[in-house]
């Protein structure tokens, strides 16, 4: 499709995470993403199309044209009835080009052009012209240069005549940052209308969650906020929460039947296999209904275990929808991020993007929750580190974790003369750092941490306290905290008066003033 239509609208934002609606006009349904995309093989499929729709809710799936293209058997027949009624499957269908099998053999015997039409004559709803995926870790002149083919391909495809049809416009560029994101500005500006991210099932199948964050996220400044993503061939349950909070909104997953013919189960926090498995944890039909020993005995273990892995994959699907509505999808990636230390990489990962997460992070959302060190580092913290650079503080401060009331703390704790000799009290909250009392009712602040707190808390607020002493050097500050780590009051300026509650020390400190 090539007019200006918007096909995808935002309707919730978490981090660069977001619930949206793409319309798929040729279907005439639209979509509401994040959405997974069952991957049907046209040869092979033990869940048939109409069960994904009626019994798991699938309302997009996506297939693979180049099979049906070189299959004798099927060709005629797909053109003939048209993909709908071939697969029997009502909502919207998404087909691939054989790009992923030229990557895999080298070479395949279709060009881009005959492949579009050949998607548009069966009646494809998004289809994708022939990219070519780039491996991670190839030389930068071999990813350069198959970066300009697959942009001329995209080219060709805005011109070709789709009609109603959506076309992709796979973003490549291997593991360089920069090719990445200038793949996306291209992408972006050529006219097509989905966005998938490709050649990552090499860094996913070897567990490098953190360079598939970082791919992400440099496509992403190339693709800007507007723009629908696909995460091409990401179907492991386990990353979604991830890849979502880095924007990505369509998934599509083989993994779910290609598991289960190997016995494998998938579970949010990685694989298990069946053959180890005393017990299932987990409550959809499959498992409520049999013990793990029973599906090792059936005949039908293959067509169990994939129903069982399409059921989890759409639930945590549905997690996700729903911890973005309530403002937590942060917090979920970081339960997800504890099941694997993989998955603990790609967090970490993708907090070192905080910067382009907090861009469209909602301003006030569901209650922080302050769940390990990582938490010191979200783009929340970013932000309220940003806006003290925007405050005008007067001649004297003191910041204190004791709250803003008088005498919170008990009588004389710093001394009733060391409130008295300053302008104004801040709070001071690990790991915000100082709180002046008008944004203390605001979120983040009415966060939840835990009393235990560790040293990464009070090394963001003493970061904090430093930013906030060195932009405003005319006024003099007095920081009184309760038993700081020495990592965390290292890093608080020399000029500020350091003062420790609840110790003796702290109390003739204050007394000598
Ligand atoms: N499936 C998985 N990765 C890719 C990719 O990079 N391009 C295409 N067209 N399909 C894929
Ligand atoms: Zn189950």
């Amino acid at each position: 499709m090539s007019d200006t239509r918007e096909l995808f609208e935002v309707r919730d934002w978490d981090a660069a995470g977001r619930i949206g609606r793409l319309d798929v006009p040729r279907a005439g349904v639209t979509v509401e993403t994040p959405a997974l995309l069952p991957v049907v093989n046209p040869h092979i499929q033990t869940i048939p199309p109409r069960e994904l729709a009626e019994e798991f809710s699938a309302e997009i799936l996506i297939t693979n044209s180049y099979v049906l293209h070189g299959s004798e058997d099927l060709r005629e027949d797909v053109l003939e009835r048209g993909l709908h009624a071939f697969l029997d499957f009502p909502g919207a269908i998404m087909t691939d080009s054989g790009s992923f099998q030229l990557a895999e053999y080298g070479e395949i015997d279709v060009t881009n052009e005959e492949i579009l039409e050949f998607q548009r004559r069966i009646g494809s709803d998004v289809a994708t012209p022939v990219d070519l995926p780039t491996p991670p870790g190839v030389s930068r002149e071999r990813a350069e240069g198959e970066l300009g083919t697959t942009q001329r391909r995209l080219e060709d495809a805005a011109a070709f005549d789709a009609d109603e049809m959506l076309v992709s416009a796979p973003v490549q560029g291997s593991t360089y940052p920069d090719l990445r994101e200038r793949a996306g500005r291209h992408a972006a500006g050529v006219g097509l209308d989905v966005f998938p991210v490709g050649a990552v099932v090499p860094l996913m199948n070897e567990y490098r969650f953190g360079e598939v964050v970082d791919v992400v996220a440099a496509a992403k400044r190339g693709l800007g906020p507007a723009a629908p993503v696909h995460l091409f061939g990401a179907g492991h349950p386990m990353m979604f929460a991830l890849a979502v909070a880095m924007g990505c909104d369509l998934f599509d997953s083989a993994a779910y039947a290609i598991y289960a013919r190997d016995g494998r189960y998938l579970t949010v926090r990685g694989t298990e296999h069946l053959a180890d498995l005393d017990y299932f944890p987990c409550a959809c039909p499959v498992c409520v209904e049999h013990t793990p020993e029973e599906i090792r005995e059936s005949d039908e273990r293959e067509r169990l275990l994939s129903e069982h892995n399409l059921h989890v994959t759409f639930r945590e699907i549905r997690t996700i929808k729903g911890a973005i509505r309530d403002g937590e999808l942060l917090e979920l990636v970081e339960a997800r991020a504890r099941g694997h230390p993989a998955m603990l990489d790609g967090y970490r990962a993708l907090l070192e993007h905080a910067d382009q997460l907090e861009r469209t992070d909602p301003a006030s959302k569901g209650t922080f929750f302050y769940l390990s060190g990582e938490s010191a580092r979200r783009p929340e913290v970013r932000r309220h580190h940003d806006r003290l650079a925007r405050l005008s503080p007067p001649e004297t401060v003191l910041l204190t974790e004791d709250g803003w009331n008088e005498g919170d703390g008990g009588d004389g704790e710093i001394g009733d003369g060391a409130y008295d000799a300053h302008d104004e009290r801040w709070s001071i909250v690990p790991p915000f750092g100082p709180v002046p009392p008008e944004l203390a009712e605001t979120y983040p602040l009415s966060a939840e941490v835990p009393e235990r707190t560790d040293d990464r808390a009070y090394e963001a607020a003493a970061t904090s306290v430093a930013r906030l002493v060195e932009a405003n050097p005319g006024t003099e500050w007095t920081l009184a905290h309760r038993a700081w780590p020495d990592s965390a009051l290292a890093r608080v300026p020399g000029r500020v008066e350091v003062v420790r509650l609840g110790s003796s020390e702290g109390v003739e400190d204050s007394d000598a003033e």
